[in-house]
């Protein structure tokens, strides 16, 4: 589908009030997006686990105005509080998407939003929240035009959700979702998150993934500014052509449940993408000491015990531990008795691969 395709012929609405709850999962990239073009077009093409339990709720109350404003009229809470430093986001993603949601100006939105993680843990709530916000408002897409179909739906909300944070759109679907064209993936597209289409060994079927919280708070760099300092980076080109490739590599896993070469690609996106942030310029570092102490314990237990664990890391300096659901119970006592002294408070989150967004009604 091409953006056009998202433009809705004629669309005025008589629906005056409504209310709708999404509940939309976080996702955490295998291959990872780290710099776009224009229009939140990524450099590379992704995939990620989408998960199941590290999520945001969102419920929108739309009341139709008397007559259509000039800007956008909307309130956002955050667990019942008002987030006045989520408007200037919340507003130009509004201006984004109007194009797509016409109708948007002729309503009121009140957004109020909770994730099922601490706010401050530095897990991103841009995905999960853009994604839960995206679906809400394609809801009342949906009540203007009940025709539209289950798939149209998912992929608009996708699309619309990347224009709000470009990982966001694989938090529509689940549990293996790619964004971006690679010749070797059927369907790929730049626009939307579309569930991966190729084999997947039951091994990945229930992979589970242990947030260790190394540090909850405010990052230093954004990512909004971690993509831009990607643009003439002086390893820009070899980094997109490395992660087409480690998306090929990663289809033949996913085929064969080869855990030894899944743990390689992971691990080395996750340092390359770090190796990126520490070779830009203006260069920075996200990862903490703690994070590089659980690093190497992963590495000496995974040589002692012949096991699967292994890490990524998102822009931050938390540690996702990923490994299989059967070997749940030995990489969960290892994290309790070497890794958790490492973590902030010692908090983690337990998750494992999800099936998506749901509605609730
Ligand atoms: O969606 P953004 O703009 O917050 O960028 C996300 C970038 C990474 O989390 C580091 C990688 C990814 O693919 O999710």
């Amino acid at each position: 589908m091409t953006e056009t395709d998202f433009v809705p012929e004629t669309l005025t609405s008589d629906i005056s009030f409504g209310k709708v709850t999404w509940k939309a999962p976080s996702n955490i990239a295998l291959v990872k997006y780290w710099g776009k073009l224009p229009g939140q077009i990524p450099a590379n093409a992704s995939v990620s686990f989408t998960l199941e339990d590290s999520a945001t709720i969102t419920t929108l109350t739309y009341r139709k105005l008397g007559k259509e404003q000039n800007d956008f009229s909307f309130d956002i809470f955050l667990d019942d509080i008002p987030v006045p430093e989520f408007i200037p986001k919340i507003r130009t993603f509004l201006g984004r998407i109007e194009r797509y949601l016409p109708f948007i100006k002729e309503y009121h939105l009140e957004i109020k939003t909770t994730n099922s993680f601490p706010h401050s843990s530095g897990i991103a709530s841009s995905a999960s929240g853009m994604a839960a916000l995206a679906l809400c408002l394609m809801e009342i897409e949906r009540r203007i035009n009940p025709e539209l179909t289950k798939l149209y739906f998912e992929t608009k909300a996708s699309f619309l959700a990347r224009l709000g944070s470009g990982s966001a759109c694989r938090s529509i679907n689940g549990e293996i979702v790619q964004w971006g064209k690679h010749p070797g993936i059927n369907s790929g597209s730049d626009l939307y998150g579309t569930p991966y289409p190729h084999k997947v060994h039951a091994v990945f079927k229930d992979y589970q993934d242990t947030i260790l919280l190394v540090h909850q708070g405010q990052k230093q760099v954004s990512s909004t500014v971690g993509h831009q300092l990607m643009n003439g980076h002086i390893f820009a080109g070899q980094r997109f052509k490395q992660a087409a490739q480690n998306i090929e590599e990663l289809k033949q896993i996913f085929e064969t449940g080869d855990l030894n070469s899944f743990i390689q690609v992971v691990e080395s996106e996750a340092l390359t993408l770090h190796a990126m942030m520490m070779t830009s310029i203006p260069y920075f570092v996200l990862m903490k000491p703690n994070t590089f102490k659980i690093i190497e314990k992963i590495w000496e237990f995974r040589k002692k015990t012949a096991l699967h664990p292994c890490f990524t890391l998102d822009a931050g300096a938390n540690v996702h531990v990923l490994y299989p659901f059967k070997e749940k119970e030995e990489v969960m006592a290892f994290i309790r008795d070497e890794l958790v002294e490492y973590c902030e408070d010692g908090l983690f989150i337990q998750d494992r691969l999800g099936n998506g967004a749901i509605k609730i009604e």
